[in-house]
């Protein structure tokens, strides 16, 4: 039974008329208020630029809430409730005049410990933090959060995170990592802590490769701007990627505290072996959409989309090779892709484990003969353990049989909903439990180690592969993995 929090909270949040609000944050709130996971005083702030009086504010969320949440899940008597704790005040986020109506806005009637949540642009953190601090709005309890891009790089993370330092201490910061809030993420910790029968596996003696992949059927979606500035590495790998990683190959952390589990990921960030120019070829393939088909339907290539700009050689695609330099993961490799407009929306991690040390079934069944672990972020949560048993029946001998030992969590658990990711994330948030969440370090490890491969791309490798809408990603990612003996799991 889940405790209900018994933090009553202020929540202010910055950049409430945005897509990421409207789409995600709003709906998640509504959903923890039908969960009753709202206290009877938790108030929300919506804060933007726009001109709009409390009930224009609270008329274009219901519409927004109503779009972005399944009807069989929306309770009319819950909305009005929730939008009855919901207020607007306009504000430009560089103007200080404008925050003190914030403070008012506490001194009113304000419990509890404020969340700042900034759905802003990065660039407006630093200006909005100081501002805080100048009108008084904030104290040492005061959360703060922040979403991705921390930065283009490592030393424009190092910035952004020096401006919130000004004002926060780190563990008044929220930096989010939505992959973290994921049911099935959180759920390695438990498969790997909880079930000793897989942490004495869990090493280069048992695992001989990990393959992680992301793949989105969406293309750039009316983001062509922003995406052409990052590109799948910066968007993808330097965090949710990662932190798959991260999470599968880190050492069991001493307890559950947010610090305990953030030590161990970022040791893992240390141990990545930079991918060099004398590997670039071996280890690293980007990829670009042309156009194909998705879903049936006839979709443009990248450089086709809206507002386009010919000749771009940004990335939608990435796959790498990726080494752990440590004790448990030498001679292990993490092999990673993740694209847009691939063909199927699918977040899977599978781990390899090596054969058998002396085989005496039929030889020409060798190549299949190891167990696999599946582990199925999205769509239909959950894991598979593939085992090898023999054949049914007279005339089969002693043929092997590869079948999986199933647990799919909405099958095994029940029908109940799984909750998106922002609904956990913000209910972690009022809570003040900093786990699932990114600390400093972390974000300038990955950075470091992103920044060096996309400057030794820069300097020595070719621009990347095309690959039609709806495949797998440029041939080059099947080679990037062949060579090596082995193949993707969609392939076999
Ligand atoms: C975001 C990226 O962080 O994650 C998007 O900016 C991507 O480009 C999205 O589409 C994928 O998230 P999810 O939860 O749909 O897998």
């Amino acid at each position: 039974m889940v405790k209900k929090t018994e933090n009553r909270c202020d929540l202010i949040m910055f950049g409430a008329l945005g897509d990421l609000a409207q789409r995600k944050l709003f709906p998640a709130l509504y959903q923890l208020d039908a969960a009753e996971l709202l206290t009877a005083g938790t108030r929300v702030l919506a804060v933007a630029r726009k001109d709009l009086d409390v009930e224009g504010a609270r008329e274009q969320l219901r519409k927004k809430i109503l779009e972005n949440v399944k009807s069989e899940e929306m309770d009319q008597a819950v909305l009005d409730r929730f939008l009855q704790r919901v207020d607007y005040h306009r504000l430009d986020f560089g103007t200080l005049d404008d925050y003190h109506a914030l403070r008012e806005w506490r001194e009113e009637g304000g419990h509890g410990a404020l969340i700042a949540y900034m759905a802003t642009p990065p660039s407006f953190y630093g200006t909005i933090a100081r501002n805080l601090r100048e009108a008084e709005c904030i104290d040492a309890a005061t959360r703060v959060v922040v979403e991705k891009p921390i930065g283009h790089d490592f030393e424009s993370s190092c910035e952004i995170n020096d401006q919130l330092a000004e004002v926060f201490n780190e563990d008044q910061l929220f930096r989010i990592d939505h992959y973290l809030g994921k049911e099935t993420v959180q759920n390695l910790i438990a498969l790997r802590f909880a079930n000793n029968l897989f942490e004495t596996q869990w090493n280069q003696n048992q695992i001989s490769h990990v393959e992680i992949t992301v793949a989105e059927s969406v293309g750039i979606e009316g983001r062509w701007g922003y995406f052409d500035q990052a590109g799948q590495m910066r968007d993808m790998i330097q965090n949710h990627l990662l932190q798959l990683l991260c999470l599968i190959a880190m050492d069991p952390p001493s307890d559950l505290t947010a610090d305990s589990i953030r030590d161990e990921k970022v040791k893992v960030l240390k141990a990545l072996r930079p991918i060099t120019a004398d590997v670039m070829e071996t280890h690293l393939v980007r990829g670009q959409y042309t156009a194909g088909s998705s879903g049936g339907k006839a979709v443009p290539g990248y450089l086709e989309e809206e507002d386009a700009v010919r000749g771009s050689s940004t990335e939608t695609f990435v796959a790498l090779k990726a080494e752990i330099h440590n004790w448990r993961w030498s001679g292990v490799p993490f092999y990673i892709r993740t694209g847009k407009r691939l063909p199927e929306k699918l977040s899977q991690i599978i781990i390899h484990f090596k054969p058998a040390p002396h085989y005496i079934f039929d030889p020409d069944q060798k190549q299949m003969a190891n167990n696999k672990l599946i582990i199925r972020l999205q769509p239909d949560e959950g894991m598979s353990l593939q085992i090898l048993t023999k054949d049914q029946g007279l005339d089969k001998g002693m043929r092997l049989r590869q079948g999986p030992l199933e647990l799919t969590f909405s099958e095994t658990f029940g029908q109940g909903r799984i909750p998106d990711a922002y609904e956990r994330l913000l209910w972690e948030i009022m809570k003040g439990n900093q786990y699932l969440f990114v600390r400093r370090d972390e974000v300038e490890h990955a950075w470091r180690w992103v920044d060096q491969v996309i400057s030794n791309w820069e300097d020595h490798a070719a621009p990347p592969k095309r690959y039609a809408a709806g495949t797998w990603g440029p041939v080059a990612s099947v080679a990037l993995i062949t060579r090596d003996g082995r193949s993707w799991y969609e392939d076999v």
